[in-house]
């Protein structure tokens, strides 16, 4: 028995829905009464919210759990998300956690957190019919920029791939429950709203596809900016490619993940489309917006990748020129089809295709900044830089910019971008004409 906690912080590992999870589960435990500390080390409940994307990222949790319990503490543990969901009771049997919570139970934690404090097991991993969503408390004060996930669970079952297993099926959430919460997102100081799903461009309600999302959400008075992520090629339809030619407060920015240039990779991984298929795709949301800064996740070290495969891949990365990009070295995944296949690509190679592959995504990234000196564009501030009067803002094309002057958090300014580094830009800001 532990008791019932004062205080109580909540530690993300994964993408942004595991980060708008924790965001909620904060919320949660804030009305229930708890306090919120910025140290994990000083609260009463931790709560790690995992990600199973990838190995490291699920060992990352144990040997959290452990510093947790240096120095003869003993807070109440709570595992939360995509680790919670495949590994269960393993996780209480293997680390003695307290509570165990899926990504579509959290609504029920301060129930688990009761139950564990009485000293009964709390375990819940079930994907309940009846959303979660209704269950939480509404949206009160967030930053400039906010998350509001309209989709989750994923059903394309990439052969790598863990998501359908930790999230489930796909699910939309309702246009009007989503509207409502990005009108309180506003209310709550938002200026930029990104729509999540694991695979967002598959929202759908009734004949709804998320491009009607997308402008009803634009209505809506007070917010400046909207985005998605992240995107599957097949779900990108001509209405979604149309609202990025017409609708100005969609941000012209778009994650839009390939995995690898090889058709043949690809058809292994079970992508359910080719090379060509996703660069037409690019040329058709290109030709509505020119400026569109592009963003994609590759893996490398695929069962089978030989370097032919990864030569397309490069390839790729060139006739694209990405704005930025995540890559990852293949990770085998319990449970998985392609941690059974054969011709595992040996560590070394994987490594040295890894660094080949940043080398070039970095090149690309620092052009696309390069050719971004000159422009003027609006950036929307979100924090304070590192020097004194310096505000860190992002530009449409989701770049960060630095500017100095008396600007505030959730100003949306207009500036000239004057120099490029390798990861950020600087602004100076546009002194409005005199009418
Ligand atoms: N639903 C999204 C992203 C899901 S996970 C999509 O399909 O694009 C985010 C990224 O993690 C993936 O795009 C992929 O690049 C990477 N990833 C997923 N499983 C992986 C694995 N087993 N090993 C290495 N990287 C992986
Ligand atoms: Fe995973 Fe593929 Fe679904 Fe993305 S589309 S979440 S990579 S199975
Ligand atoms: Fe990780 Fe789960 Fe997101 S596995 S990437 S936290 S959906």
């Amino acid at each position: 028995m532990k008791p019932a906690p004062k205080t109580f912080h909540v530690k993300s590992f994964g993408c942004q829905m595991n980060v708008y999870d924790g965001e909620r589960m904060a919320e949660l435990m804030t009305a229930q009464g708890l306090t919120a500390t910025t140290d994990a080390g000083e609260a009463d409940l931790v709560v790690l919210n995992t990600c199973h994307i990838r190995e490291k990222a699920t060992d990352k949790v144990y040997s959290d759990i452990g510093r947790l319990r240096k120095g003869g503490r003993s807070p109440m543990i709570a595992v939360a998300g995509c680790v919670a969901q495949a590994e269960g009771e393993e996780i209480v049997a293997r680390a003695k956690v307290d509570v165990v919570v899926g990504p579509q139970a959290y609504h029920n934690l301060p129930e688990l957190v009761a139950k564990a404090a009485a000293g009964a097991p709390a375990l819940d991993t079930d994907m309940p019919l009846a959303s979660k969503f209704g269950h939480l408390p509404a949206r009160r004060r967030v930053g400039p920029s906010a998350f509001l996930t309209v989709q989750e669970g994923c059903d394309k079952f990439c052969t790598y791939c863990v998501v359908p297993y930790t999230r489930g099926a796909e699910i939309s959430r309702p246009f009007d429950a989503i509207v409502d919460e990005a009108r309180a997102l506003v209310d709550a100081g938002a200026r930029e709203i990104t729509l999540l799903g694991q695979n967002v461009n598959a929202w759908s309600d009734d004949a709804r596809g998320l491009h009607d999302l997308i402008r009803a959400i634009d209505r809506i008075p007070g917010l400046a900016r909207i985005r998605y992520t992240t995107s599957h090629p097949n779900d990108m339809t001509q209405g979604l490619i149309d609202a990025h030619g017409d609708v100005e407060s969609l941000m012209p920015y778009l994650h839009l993940p390939v995995q690898s240039g090889s058709t043949g990779i690809l058809k292994a991984m079970n992508r359910s489309h080719g090379r060509d298929d996703y660069l037409r795709l690019l040329d058709r949301v290109r030709a509505v917006r020119p400026d569109i800064a592009l963003s994609g996740d590759f893996i490398v070290g695929f069962p089978g990748e030989s370097e032919r495969d990864f030569a397309d891949t490069l390839s790729l990365v060139d006739a694209v020129g990405y704005a930025q990009a995540f890559s990852f070295k293949y990770s085998p995944r319990p449970g998985t089809p392609a941690a059974t296949m054969a011709d595992e690509v040996p560590a070394a190679i994987m490594d040295e295709r890894l660094q080949r592959l940043q080398a070039a995504l970095g090149r690309d990234q620092q052009a696309f900044n390069r050719a971004s000196v000159g422009r003027t564009c609006t950036i929307l501030v979100e924090r304070p830089g590192k020097l004194p009067g310096q505000m860190l803002g992002k530009s449409p094309w989701l770049q960060s910019v630095h500017v100095i002057g008396p600007h505030a958090i959730g100003d949306l300014v207009e500036v000239e971008l004057t120099a490029a580094g390798p990861v950020s830009l600087t602004g100076v800001a546009r002194v409005s004409q005199a009418a």
